[in-house]
């Protein structure tokens, strides 16, 4: 019985693996690049799934639109009994959004199906540490745009619970929206930056265009629908969803645990 974590080289599939050989399962580990995470990671190729699926049960799943297809028809082949999703809240906004697609590809498969739907990570952080570090500044459109960011190790907490929990126990089927605790504005989350680590940082709140002149996003549909998802925001608080307490027991962590748990960062 042995469980594929795919997305090998992300922080929630390293958290997932961990959490599972700790609690004394056989895992595989695959990444695109696994020759980055060691020996005993497994080469994973998302269209042609197949030859790491061999002799899976069960799967933690980073999926994509076009790579969907062919999961989907590969882990019925295998025989693979449960897939955990890692999807998106923004599945939830209609038939058409590429993570609600995905979902509904994965769904049809002869395993049983659990979507995780996080919101926003607060791991996305990390791209602001390098604006900070280079510029001390944090270049943003809609920074009083409203988001609940979750901590990486809540979203593979919950994955945890349904993996260990298994298929027939409550979760076939079932989609878990997730967010962390408390929604904020992106300004506020700055601040609390700053409050914990020291580190001074200027807010500069970019007009769309210069947004779409400095975001880094090879996709433009992709971009737009970022921008139009933020202008949304700005001025509507969140609504904290009670998935990670739901799945875990705990509460979801805060951004300032995060901030402590990744020390260094916008020094
Ligand atoms: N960032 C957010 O705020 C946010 C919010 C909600 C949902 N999500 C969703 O969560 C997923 C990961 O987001 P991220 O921001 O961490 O993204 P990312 O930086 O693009 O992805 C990092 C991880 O995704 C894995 N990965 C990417 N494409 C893959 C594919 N086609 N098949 C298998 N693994 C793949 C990589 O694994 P290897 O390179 O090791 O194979 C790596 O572990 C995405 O589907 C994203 O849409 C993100």
């Amino acid at each position: 019985m042995t469980i594929l974590v795919t997305g090998g080289r992300g922080k929630i599939a390293r958290a997932v693996a961990t959490g599972l050989t700790a609690a004394g399962h056989d895992v595989r580990v695959a990444s695109r690049e696994p020759s980055t995470l060691g020996a005993a990671a497994v080469s994973y190729h998302p269209a042609d799934p197949g030859p790491a699926l061999h002799g899976i049960s069960q799967v933690f799943l980073y999926s994509d639109p076009s790579s969907a297809p062919a999961f989907a028809a590969a882990a019925d082949a295998a025989g693979v009994k449960q897939v955990v999703m890692l999807s998106s809240l923004s599945s939830l906004g209609g038939p058409e959004d590429p993570h609600a697609r995905t979902e509904r590809v994965i769904a049809g498969g002869s395993y049983a199906t659990t979507r995780l739907q996080p919101g926003a990570f607060m791991s996305n952080a990390k791209f602001w540490s390098h604006q900070v570090r280079a510029t001390g500044q944090i270049r943003l459109p809609y920074l009083d745009a409203e988001e609940a960011p979750i901590h990486e190790q809540d979203i593979a907490d919950a994955a945890l619970r349904v993996l260990l929990d298994g298929p027939g126990n409550g979760h076939d089927g079932r989609g878990y929206p997730l967010t962390g605790p408390e929604s904020m504005t992106r300004r506020h989350q700055i601040a609390l930056i700053t409050q914990v680590t020291g580190a001074p940082i200027e807010a500069v709140d970019l007009t769309p265009d210069q947004a779409r002149a400095e975001l880094q996003l090879r996709d433009p549909g992709q971009r737009e629908t970022l921008l139009a998802y933020w202008a949304s925001q700005v001025g509507r608080p969140q609504p904290i969803k009670p998935g990670v307490e739901l799945l875990t027991g705990h509460p979801a962590r805060t951004f300032t645990t995060w901030l402590n748990d990744n020390p260094g960062l916008f020094a």
